[in-house]
C-alpha cells in the first residue's frame, strides 16, 4: 500500500514522463533501519531536470504529503520515508487476521498447467527428479494464492527407445519373481547391464531397437511387459510421492500420446515444415539458430519431441492455459526451444505462453548424478534416512511427545524439501544428507520450531481470536512488523521469477527477526499481553503459511 501511494504522488510531482509503474519499480527498502522505511532514488532524474540528485530529493521531499508518511528526509540523492509506525502496524496485523493477507488476485480466472516431477518407469525416482516434484509444487501453491486455478500434471516417462532396451534385457537376463520382489531396482540393474553389454556387443542396440518398434507396433508379449514394468514402477512412486505429501490433477504418460501424434506429423507436412534429412523426418529451425527439431527417425519411430508437441496441443485445448510451465533440468533446455519453436512456426499463438522452468542439477561430490552409471541416490532412502534421524531427535530433546511418528515425518521430509528449495532454482545443489538433515541454522526445522514456540508462547498466554489487538508496542515490535509488511510482495515476486527460494529465504529473515523479537521482549508480562499475542499470532500465521506455499506442514508441537 505504502509503495503504491508513494508512487503515486511522486509520478504526480515528476509529470508524465515517469509513470507510476517506473516509480513503483524504482522505491527500495533502506538496508539500515534509522534510513527510514521506504527510499527513492533520485539519480535516473538528473539528466531529465539538469539538476544533482540531492538538489530533486531536497525539492520533492517536503512536497509528500499522507496520513501514513511521517517524514520524508532528503539524503544523498535519496528521499528517505519514514512511515507512520502507529498506522501501519495496526493496519498490517489486521489484513494478517483477516486470513488474506499476502494473497493476491490478478490470476483470477486464468489456469496454468504445470508440468512437473516426470519420473521414467523402471528408474529410480532420482534425486534430480525431486527438484522437479518439489519445485513444480511449490510453484502450484504460489499460482493459487495468485488467484489462478493449477493443473499438476505427472508426464511420467513411459516411452522411447530405452524401453525397446529394457525389453531386450528382459529377454536376455530378466527373471520373472526377482523383478516382482523389487521392481524397479532389478529393472534398472538388468538395463545397466545392456549398456555395459551393448558397448562390447553393438548388435544388442539392434535388439532394443527392434523390441521398440514391437512396442510402437502394439505387439502383445512387448506391451504385456510394458505394461507391468509401468504399474510396478507407479506403485513405488506413489510411495514417494505421498511421504513428500504430493497429489496430481493429472498423471498421464508419454505414451497417452501414442496414436495421437500421427495427426501432429501431418500437420507439420500440411504446413510444409516437415523435411527429410538421412532418411529422417525433421522441422528445421535454422532462422531460429538452433538444430534441427527431430520428429521422425529413420525407422520410423517417434522422438520424445514429437510426444511433446503432441502433449502441448493437448493441453492447450484441454485447458485453455495462461501459461504452461515445464519443470525440468537446465539439461533439457534444447530440446524445449526447439519444441516451443515448431509449435510457434505452427502458428499456435499460446506457444509464447509455455515457459521452461529450468534448475540447477543435484551434483554429488561435484558431478552430475546418473541413472545409467548406477550411481543415483534413491529419493525414498534419503526421505527414510531424514524420517529416522528426526524421530531420533524427537527422543532425544522430547520424549513425551504425542504423535511422534507423525511429526518425525513432518519434520524429517521437510527437512529435505527445505534444502532443495532454500537454494536459487537456477543453481546446482550439492547433495548432502549431512546439510539437510542439520536441524539448526537455515533449515526446515528451525523455522519449524519457531513455528510451535510462537504457539507455544499464545496457548500459555491464553491468546484468543475475538479479543486481538492489533497495535504498535515498541521499536522492536516494528522491526518484526515490517518483516510482516514484506510478505504479499514476496509472494508476488516468487511467482513472477518462478522461485520458491524467495519465500524460503524470506522465511529465515522473517524467523530471525522473531527470535530477536523474542529474545529481548519479555512476551508474557501482564501489561499489553494481548498486543503482544497478536504479534505473535501474526508471525506464527504468516511462517505457517509461507511454509505451506513451500509444501511444508507445521506441527503442532515438536
Ligand atoms: N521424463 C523426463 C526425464 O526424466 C522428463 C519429462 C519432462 N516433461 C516433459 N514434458 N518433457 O528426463
Amino acid at each position: 500500500m505504502e509503495k503504491h501511494i508513494l508512487a503515486l504522488q511522486l509520478s504526480h510531482l515528476l509529470g508524465e514522463e515517469f509513470s507510476r509503474e517506473w516509480v513503483y519499480s524504482q522505491i527500495e527498502i533502506p538496508k539500515q533501519d534509522k534510513l527510514g522505511d521506504l527510499a527513492f532514488p533520485c539519480f535516473k532524474l538528473a539528466a531529465k531536470f539538469r539538476k544533482s540528485p540531492n538538489e530533486i530529493a531536497a525539492e520533492l521531499a517536503p512536497k509528500l504529503k499522507h496520513d501514513i508518511f511521517a517524514d520524508a528526509e532528503p539524503i544523498k540523492g535519496y528521499i528517505n520515508i519514514f512511515l507512520d509506525q502507529n498506522f501501519i502496524a495496526a493496519h498490517t496485523l489486521k489484513q494478517v487476521l483477516s486470513g488474506h493477507y499476502g494473497k493476491h488476485d490478478f490470476g483470477t480466472g486464468k489456469t496454468i498447467a504445470i508440468d512437473l516431477s516426470a519420473p521414467n518407469i523402471a528408474k529410480p525416482f532420482s534425486m534430480g527428479h525431486l527438484r522437479s516434484t518439489i519445485i513444480g509444487n511449490s510453484l502450484a501453491q504460489i499460482a493459487e494464492h495468485c488467484g489462478y486455478k493449477t493443473v499438476k500434471i505427472n508426464y511420467i516417462g513411459d516411452y522411447g527407445t530405452q524401453f525397446g532396451k529394457l525389453l531386450a534385457a528382459y529377454q536376455r537376463w530378466g527373471d520373472e519373481k526377482t523383478v516382482r520382489q523389487n521392481p524397479i531396482a532389478e529393472l534398472n540393474k538388468i538395463y545397466v547391464k545392456f549398456h555395459e553389454e551393448a558397448a562390447k556387443t553393438p548388435s544388442l542396440e539392434d535388439e532394443g531397437r527392434q523390441w521398440f518398434k514391437k512396442l510402437e507396433q502394439n505387439e502383445p508379449e512387448a506391451l504385456k511387459l510394458w505394461k507391468w514394468f509401468k504399474d510396478a514402477s507407479l506403485e513405488e512412486f506413489n510411495k514417494v510421492y505421498q511421504l513428500l505429501g504430493i497429489k496430481f490433477d493429472l498423471t498421464r504418460g508419454e505414451a497417452y500420446y501414442n496414436d495421437k501424434m500421427e495427426a501432429v506429423v501431418q500437420l507439420l507436412k500440411e504446413r510444409s515444415l516437415l523435411e527429410e534429412s538421412d532418411g529422417a523426418q525433421v522441422v528445421h529451425l535454422d532462422e531460429e539458430s538452433l538444430p534441427p527439431c527431430l520428429i521422425k527417425k529413420s525407422d520410423e519411430t517417434t522422438t520424445y519431441a514429437t510426444r511433446d508437441l503432441t502433449a502441448a496441443i493437448d493441453r492447450y485445448q484441454s485447458y485453455s492455459f495462461s501459461e504452461a510451465l515445464y519443470v525440468v533440468g537446465h539439461e533439457q533446455s534444447l530440446h524445449f526451444h526447439q519444441v516451443m519453436q515448431v509449435l510457434k512456426k505452427l502458428q499456435f499463438p499460446w506457444a509464447d505462453n509455455m515457459k521452461h522452468i529450468s534448475f540447477g542439477m543435484m551434483l554429488q561430490e561435484g558431478k552430475k548424478m546418473s541413472t545409467r552409471r548406477g550411481k543415483t541416490v534413491l529419493l525414498e532412502k534419503v526421505l527414510e534416512e531424514a524420517v529416522h534421524l528426526a524421530k531420533k531427535n524427537i527422543e532425544e530433546k522430547n520424549p513425551t511427545l504425542t504423535h511422534k511418528d507423525k511429526v518425525a515425518q513432518q519434520v524429517g521430509v521437510s527437512a529435505v524439501i527445505f534444502h532443495d528449495l532454500k537454494h536459487d532454482r537456477q543453481n546446482d545443489v550439492e547433495f548432502s544428507l549431512k546439510d539437510m538433515l542439520t536441524f539448526e541454522g537455515h533449515t526446515a526445522p528451525y523455522l519449524q520450531y519457531s513455528c510451535v514456540r510462537a504457539n507455544s508462547l499464545l496457548s500459555k498466554g491464553g491468546f484468543n481470536l475475538q479479543e486481538a489487538s492489533p497495535s504498535l508496542l515498541d521499536e522492536n515490535a516494528w522491526l518484526l512488523i515490517k518483516q510482516l509488511r514484506a510478505y504479499p510482495d514476496v509472494v508476488k515476486t516468487a511467482w513472477k521469477e518462478y522461485d520458491p527460494s524467495k519465500i524460503a529465504k524470506y522465511l529465515l529473515d522473517l524467523a530471525k527477526s522473531f527470535n530477536q523479537y523474542y529474545t529481548v521482549t519479555k512476551i508474557l508480562q501482564e501489561d499489553q499481553l494481548h498486543a503482544r499475542l497478536t504479534l505473535v499470532y501474526s508471525f506464527s500465521q504468516i511462517l505457517k503459511e509461507g511454509l505451506s506455499l513451500l509444501g511444508i506442514e507445521t506441527p503442532e508441537a515438536m
